[in-house]
């Protein structure tokens, strides 16, 4: 039993980076992790997995699709699942004892097993209860479920079980074209499975901007995905470890079935708050499950606030890792902000998609006049050296005044592309500060500021 400054409970991007953050500060610190790792969602079945595999599968269609043209012959490499697994547990565990060796060099405590909070103050670990003069909610999320839908992370799969299939699947149906649904929906696509795509909406990865949805869908098509939209499914049933989905179209309400070895449920992920107590705190929860903050990520009752997936806002491991600076940084008596206008969104696919600020339709809908300023990656040398010419940047500036507003890429090194637009967002530029920025050739880059000057007088190589 010891006393902390802080004890944050949940030691995943939010958590974790929240605790050095406090560390830094010279806040004496414990983190309470449930897991046998640290890193939480994101380094154990998240961000982390999903991009070892989606990284392994690209190089494979890489060397199926490209190396011949590029006068590397022979045959192409056949897949070793179990070893692909292998790799992907090894850049798990690399990342989470990376983490774990943070927390020594922060000196901060691991309080290991699972918190509650019996009474403020107060965080029970076991048998053991510690004092905190502050306490950190960072929870996290778990996978929504769906009505009619029995998950058993064998035939009927949530993104953890997809991760860790005991074999490649000969067909997968995929129920919920978001995120989740398209990254690990294009691993197993280029591993040779037969993937369908289930959603409920008459567009893919809703919220995007209309450019980006149209090209999207149309790349992931070419890539042998199957899109069967405005669907709700109605159930699955296993039988010999196969899946059958029911759903019905909903514009004439006619009911089919899917039959496929594997069925992945991608439709969302709720936060997990189960076990901490807050209820019998007070503590307020939204009808979403979200644990109400304010803009300084205190809950209602004193001394104890909340961050990343477990709290409003988009469900992504830097959005938690922003709060947790911030939480540490105002605890500690700073004035920090988090600016939720830039947040960016990357789905790691081939080719990536990066997204910030706002839409097309969305600023119309306001009534705001826009310009935008489009470039094709097909007018960018690099990217067609390396069969990359798909896709295009789209950058959205107020008419008047040129700031920027936001901008779509999708394209190579999309999710690495963004951030030079974050940056520029964040000091307020207008698209002609990025157009006038020196850009090294040849790089993806340049694409950006070719949308940055077709904003103005025009793009150079359009
Ligand atoms: P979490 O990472 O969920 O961590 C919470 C931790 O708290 C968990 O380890 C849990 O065990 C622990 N915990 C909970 N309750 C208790 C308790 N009572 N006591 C002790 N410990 C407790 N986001 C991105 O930005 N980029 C991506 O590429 C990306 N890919 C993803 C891929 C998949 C398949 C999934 C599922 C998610 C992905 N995400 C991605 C989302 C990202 O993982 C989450 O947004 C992020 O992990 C949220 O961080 P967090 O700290 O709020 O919570
Ligand atoms: P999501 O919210 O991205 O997508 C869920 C999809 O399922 C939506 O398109 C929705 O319309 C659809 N849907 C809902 N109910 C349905 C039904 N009954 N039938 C058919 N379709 C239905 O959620 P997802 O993909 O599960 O991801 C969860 C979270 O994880 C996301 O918030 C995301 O931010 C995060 N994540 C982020 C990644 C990244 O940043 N690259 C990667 C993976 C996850």
């Amino acid at each position: 039993m010891s006393s902390y400054d802080v004890i944050i409970i949940g030691a995943g991007p939010g958590g974790y980076v929240s605790a050095i953050r406090c560390a830094q500060l010279g806040l004496k610190t414990a983190i309470v992790e449930g897991r046998d790792t640290l890193g939480g969602t994101c380094l154990n079945v998240g961000c982390i997995p999903s991009k070892a595999l989606l990284h392994a599968t690209e190089m494979l269609h890489e060397a199926e699709h490209n190396f011949a043209e590029m006068g590397l012959k022979g045959k192409a490499p056949s897949v070793d699942w179990k070893q692909m697994l292998t790799y992907k547990e090894n850049t798990i565990n690399q990342n989470t004892g990376g983490i774990e060796f943070l927390m020594k060099k922060n000196k901060i405590d691991w309080l290991k097993g699972w918190g509650s909070i019996p009474a403020v103050g107060k965080v029970k670990v076991g048998d053991d209860i510690h004092d905190a003069k502050h306490i950190i909610v960072a929870s996290g999320s778990e996978p929504a479920s769906l009505p009619g839908v029995e998950v058993d992370e064998k035939t009927v799969v949530t993104s953890t079980g997809a991760l860790e299939l005991g074999k490649i699947p000969k067909s997968m149906v995929v129920i919920g074209a978001g995120v989740i649904g398209l990254e690990l929906g294009s691993v197993y696509a280029r591993l040779g499975t037969e993937v369908t795509v289930v959603e409920f909406l008459d567009a893919i990865t809703p919220g995007m901007d209309k450019d980006i949805v149209r090209a999207f869908k149309r790349t992931l098509e070419k890539q042998g995905l199957k899109f069967i939209l405005g669907a709700a499914v109605q159930g699955t049933q296993i039988k010999n470890n196969k899946a059958t989905v029911t759903y019905k179209l909903r514009k004439d309400d006619s009911e089919h079935t899917l039959q496929a070895d594997t069925v992945l449920v991608a439709t969302g992920r709720k936060p997990f708050t189960r076990g901490l107590g807050l209820e019998d705190l007070g503590v307020e929860i939204s009808d979403r499950g979200q644990i109400k903050t304010d803009d300084h990520y205190r809950t209602n009752v004193a001394g104890i606030y909340a961050i990343g997936d477990a709290i409003d806002g988009p469900m992504l491991a830097h959005k938690a890792e922003d709060e947790g600076m911030a939480v540490a940084e105002g605890i500690a008596g700073q004035h920090p902000h988090v600016n939720y206008g830039v947040i960016p969104g990357v789905i790691y696919t081939h080719p990536e998609v990066g997204t910030v600020g706002q839409t097309e339709d969305a600023l119309k809908k306001e009534g705001r006049k826009i310009k935008i300023g489009k470039f094709s990656f097909m007018g960018n040398a690099r990217a067609k050296a390396n069969f990359m010419g798909d896709g295009f940047v789209k950058i959205i500036a107020d008419a008047e005044t040129d700031r920027i507003l936001g901008a779509h890429i999708i394209g190579p090194m999309a999710g690495d592309l963004i951030h030079e637009i974050c940056v520029a967002m964040e000091f307020g530029a207008a698209a002609e500060d990025l157009a006038r920025t020196c850009h090294a050739h040849p790089t993806y880059s340049e694409a950006v500021r070719e949308a940055a000057l077709a904003c103005g007088n025009g793009a150079i190589h359009a």
